[in-house]
């Protein structure tokens, strides 16, 4: 990704995603998780403090070096088993069928082909298997995204590809999971335009391509 891609950004996410803001919705959205969970663009492992206890092991997909590097405290802290298992959501080195949960938290505004890593994260599910989500998007409001879509080639620049009007809940069903719970609203503190957020939790629908 070259020098402020792969030795800055991750800094700058592990302090933007870190604010205490973003705690109770971590908590929230990890809330459920249990057994096997594979977590795409698990950063510098903000989300680790709040895995329930009821999740066995957690496999760590993440392209970049130093998130995983910052992530080594809260790693080797928990008590869950935590391993980096793959580098991009995109094409994950897994079987079919093989966890019983997966977690994304603001990772499918930055992903190049977010569709093609949802379809990847229900392959390795298992059946009945969940996605907990929380993720920023299009807004709600006509007003907030117009914003957005004015903002957004700025900040695909200096924020590692990150999108401002991704339309979180539709790509996710587009990818064929079924969502069962679905809250949108704007993150306290922060501009609406960086903070329409969709938390949810979405099934695998097996057989749907
Ligand atoms: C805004 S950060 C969020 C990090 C973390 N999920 C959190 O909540 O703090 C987006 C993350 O997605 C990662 N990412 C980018 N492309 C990816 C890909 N193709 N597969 C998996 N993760 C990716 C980035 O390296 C970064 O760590």
């Amino acid at each position: 990704m070259g020098l402020y891609g792969d030795h800055v950004l991750p800094h700058l996410v592990d302090k933007l995603c870190g604010l205490k803001a973003a705690e109770p919705h971590r908590r929230r959205v990890c809330a459920g998780l249990s057994g096997d969970v594979v977590e795409i663009g698990f950063g510098s492992g903000l989300n680790v403090p709040f895995y329930p206890p009821a999740v066995t092991q957690v496999a760590a997909v993440e392209p970049a070096d130093l998130g995983w590097k910052l992530a080594a405290k809260r790693v080797s802290e928990s008590s869950v088993p935590v391993r980096r298992a793959g580098l991009d959501g995109q094409a994950l080195p897994f079987p079919d069928d093989s966890f019983d949960a997966a977690l994304s938290t603001w990772t499918m505004c930055t992903i190049p082909d977010v569709t093609a890593a949802l379809r990847e994260v229900r392959r390795v599910l298992k059946p009945g298997g969940t996605l907990h989500f929380v993720e920023h998007g299009l807004a709600p409001d006509e007003g907030v995204r117009r914003w957005q879509h004015r903002l957004e080639p700025v900040q695909k620049r200096v924020a590692g590809g990150c999108h401002l009007t991704r339309p979180i809940a539709d790509l996710i069903t587009g990818a064929g999971f079924t969502i069962s719970e679905l809250d949108i609203f704007y993150e306290d503190g922060s501009p609406k335009v960086f903070g329409a957020d969709s938390l949810g939790v979405a099934l695998g629908a097996p057989g749907v391509s």
